[in-house]
C-alpha cells in the first residue's frame, strides 16, 4: 500500500506538471507548523530560480490546478511560495479504512528480506547476569521482532560466553572446596555422575568467590588459568564438571530472560565455534591473509582511508591460545553454514566497537561471508545510576538483573495496590506487565548509543513519555471497546472534529515511524511515534463523548477509530517487546 505522503505527493507533482512546471517540484512533506496547515510543499522556492519566476506566481499556478482535487480541502499558496495543504476528512477517512483493513497496516515487506542472525543477551555461564547484559536483551529482542515485521526470518543466538577463564575459576575454587571429587582425579576412567555436585545457589556463591581470591591469591589465578587451559584442550573431568555447570547454569538462564520478556531461537555459545577453528585457520592460510607478528598469528586490518589506527586481528597468541576475535571469526563461519544469513546483527556495548571492526574487516578479508552479507554492531551505551556514573547496587558493587527487576516489580505493585487498580489474581500479572514496560520503555526510549540515567520514579510514572502511559491509553481503550460490543467489523469515517481529524493524521504516520525503526535499528523511533500517538488519542478521548454518543452511526466511527489506534499501539509494543493487561 503506498504511503499516504507518497499519493499526496502524487497529485501535488501532476499538478506541477498541468500548470506547466516539472513534476519534481511537487514533493510533499508532514507540515513543521501544524497551527497552519497540515501538509505542505515548498516546490515552488527552487522552482522559481529555474523558470526566472516568482515563487509565490508558481504556487499560485500550482494551487489553481488543486482546486477541485477531492483530496484536498485547503490549498493556500502562502508568500513566499509555499503550498500549504489540508486533506478532506472523506480522502482521509478512505485511506485509513484501507490501513485497518489492510494486512499489517498495509506496511510491505523489504523486498530484500532475508535471514538475519541477530547475536543479543551475550550471557556469562556460571556469572550472575548483571545489568550490563539487560540493555543487550532489551534492545536485541525489540530488534529481531522489528526485523521480523519486515519478512526477514529471524535466528535470535544469545552467544553464550561459556569458553572463558569463568570456568577455570569455578573449578579451580571447587577442587579447593572438595579436592575428592572424581572430576580431578586423573586416573579416573568414567562414568562421571549424572547429577552436579553443585547447585545453582552453590554456583552463584562459587564464582563471585573465585573470582575475589583470583585478585589477591597469584596461586590460584595460576590453578585457574592451567584448569581453563586443560578445559579447553578437553581434559574430560573438567568437560564433565563443564557440562554440569552448564546443565545448572541455563534453566536459570533461560529463567531470567524469561522475565525479560526475551527468547532465543538458538542457545549457542562460544563452545560451539571452537570446532569450526582449525577449517577456518585452514581457510585463512590458503588466502595467504594471515601473517606472523611477534610470534603471533595475525589478520592486518588496517586500510589506507583509516583516520585511526585499527590494530591487527589477533587470531593465535604466542602462546598457542585463541582469543576473544577467533571465537567471533569462528561463529560467522558456523552461522554461514547453519543458516546462511544475509544480515548479522551484533547487539552489544559500544565499548566492543574496535573488536568488531576488526572481525568484520578480518571476515571479510577471509571470505568468511559473502560481499553482500551485512555485518553490523548496534553498540549500546551504559545505564548510569542518578549520580551519571554506571548502575551500582546501594552497598556500590555491580547489580544483578534479578535483584533489578524485583526492585522494579516490588515498587510497581506498591502503586498497583495503593490505587486499587486490580485486586485479586490480577495484581500480578498486571504489575509484572506494567514492570516490564517501564523497564524496557525507559531503556528503548533513548537511541542504542546513548547512555542514560536509570530513574524508577521516571520510568515507572503513569503520565508523560513512560512505558506505563501508553499501556494505560491502551487499557483504557480496551474498557471503552468492551464496554461498546462488537467492534471488529467497524469502518473508519470521516473525523467531524480537530481531535478526531489529529489522531487519524497521526495514524497515517505509522509506516514511516516503523521503516525508521527498521533502517537504522532504532527502536526509540517508535517509542517517539506512540507517544505522540497515545497524546492524540487521550485528546480525542477528553473531547468526544463516545459511549454516550447519541447519534449510533458517529458512535461507530469513533469506535472504528479508537480500535485501530489500539491495534497500532499494541503493534508497536509487541516490537517494543512488552504488552498490555486487561486492566489496570
Ligand atoms: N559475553 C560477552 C560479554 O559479556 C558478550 C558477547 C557479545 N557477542 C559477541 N558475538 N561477541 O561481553
Amino acid at each position: 500500500m503506498d504511503k499516504l505522503l507518497t499519493i499526496i505527493s502524487e497529485h501535488v507533482c501532476a499538478a506541477f506538471t498541468a500548470a506547466g512546471y516539472d513534476a519534481a517540484y511537487g514533493r510533499v512533506t508532514v507540515s513543521n507548523r501544524p497551527d497552519l496547515c497540515e501538509y505542505q510543499c515548498n516546490g515552488a522556492m527552487p522552482a522559481a530560480k529555474a523558470y526566472r519566476k516568482a515563487p509565490i506566481q508558481i504556487a499560485n499556478d500550482v494551487a489553481a490546478q488543486l482546486a477541485d482535487d477531492a483530496a484536498f480541502s485547503e490549498v493556500q499558496a502562502v508568500a513566499p511560495g509555499f503550498l500549504n495543504l489540508r486533506l478532506t476528512p472523506d480522502f482521509l477517512a478512505k485511506y485509513l479504512e484501507q490501513t485497518r483493513t489492510a494486512e499489517r497496516f498495509g506496511l510491505e515487506p523489504d523486498p530484500k528480506a532475508c535471514t538475519v542472525v541477530i547475536d543479543y543477551g551475550g550471557a556469562n555461564v556460571a556469572k550472575p547476569l548483571h545489568i550490563g547484559h539487560l540493555r543487550s536483551a532489551i534492545i536485541g529482542e525489540s530488534l529481531k521482532r522489528i526485523q521480523r515485521f519486515f519478512g526477514n526470518e529471524t535466528v535470535g543466538d544469545t552467544h553464550l560466553g561459556d569458553w572463558g577463564l569463568q570456568m577455570g575459576l569455578v573449578i579451580a575454587e571447587l577442587q579447593e572446596r572438595q579436592p575428592e571429587l572424581c572430576y580431578f582425579d586423573e586416573n579416573y576412567t568414567g562414568p562421571y555422575p549424572t547429577e552436579a555436585p553443585f547447585t545453582i545457589s552453590d554456583l552463584e556463591k562459587i564464582y563471585p568467590a573465585a573470582s575475589a581470591k583470583s585478585k589477591e591469591d597469584e596461586a590460584f589465578a595460576t590453578r585457574a588459568h592451567d584448569a581453563t587451559v586443560m578445559f579447553q584442550q578437553g581434559r574430560p573431568g573438567y568437560r564433565a564438571l563443564w557440562r554440569h555447570i552448564m546443565n545448572v547454569s541455563l534453566p536459570d538462564l533461560k529463567k531470567n530472560y524469561d522475565s525479560l520478556g526475551v527468547s532465543f531461537e538458538a542457545w549457542l555459545g562460544e563452545s560451539d565455534a571452537q570446532p569450526y577453528i582449525p577449517e577456518m585457520l585452514r581457510q585463512m592460510d590458503q588466502k595467504g591473509v594471515l601473517v606472523e607478528s611477534e610470534g603471533a598469528r595475525v589478520i592486518e586490518v588496517q586500510e589506507p582511508t583509516d583516520t585511526k589506527e585499527v590494530p591487527p586481528c589477533i587470531l593465535i597468541k604466542s602462546d598457542g591460545a585463541t582469543l576473544y576475535a577467533t571465537t567471533d571469526l569462528a561463529t560467522i563461519k558456523q552461522r554461514m553454514e547453519t543458516w546462511n544469513p544475509g544480515r548479522i546483527l551484533y547487539v552489544v556495548d559500544k565499548r566492543q566497537s574496535l573488536h568488531f571492526e576488526q572481525v568484520f574487516r578480518s571476515a571479510r578479508k577471509a571470505g568468511l561471508v559473502k560481499p553482500e552479507t551485512e555485518l553490523r554492531h548496534i553498540g549500546f551505551g551504559t545505564m548510569n545510576g542518578k549520580d551519571g556514573k554506571p548502575f551500582k547496587t546501594r552497598a556500590g558493587g555491580v547489580m544483578r538483573l534479578e535483584t533489578l527487576v524485583a526492585e522494579i516489580t516490588d515498587f510497581v505493585r506498591a502503586k498497583v495496590e495503593e490505587n486499587n487498580l486490580v485486586t485479586g489474581e490480577d495484581v500480578e500479572n498486571t504489575t509484572a506487565k506494567i514492570a516490564l514496560a517501564a523497564l524496557k520503555y525507559g531503556d528503548l526510549m533513548n537511541a542504542p548509543t546513548k547512555d542514560y540515567v536509570f530513574d524508577l520514579d521516571r520510568f515507572a510514572a503513569f503520565e508523560g513519555n513512560t512505558g506505563p502511559y501508553i499501556l494505560y491509553t491502551i487499557v483504557r481503550i480496551k474498557s471503552i471497546l468492551a464496554r461498546f460490543g462488537a467492534w471488529e467489523e467497524l469502518s473508519i469515517a470521516a473525523p467531524e472534529t480537530p481531535e478526531a481529524k489529529d489522531l487519524m493524521l497521526a495514524l497515517t504516520r505509522l509506516p514511516d515511524a516503523l521503516e525508521l525503526a527498521y533502517r537504522d535499528c532504532a527502536p526509540n523511533t517508535i517509542c517517539a511515534y506512540i507517544y505522540e500517538l497515545a497524546g492524540f488519542a487521550n485528546k480525542f478521548y477528553h473531547e468526544t463523548r463516545i459511549l454516550a454518543e447519541e447519534d449510533k452511526e458517529k458512535q461507530k466511527g469513533y469506535i472504528a477509530l479508537i480500535a485501530l489506534t489500539k491495534r497500532v499501539l499494541e503493534t508497536c509494543i509487541d516490537l517494543l517487546g512488552f504488552e498490555a493487561p486487561e486492566k489496570m
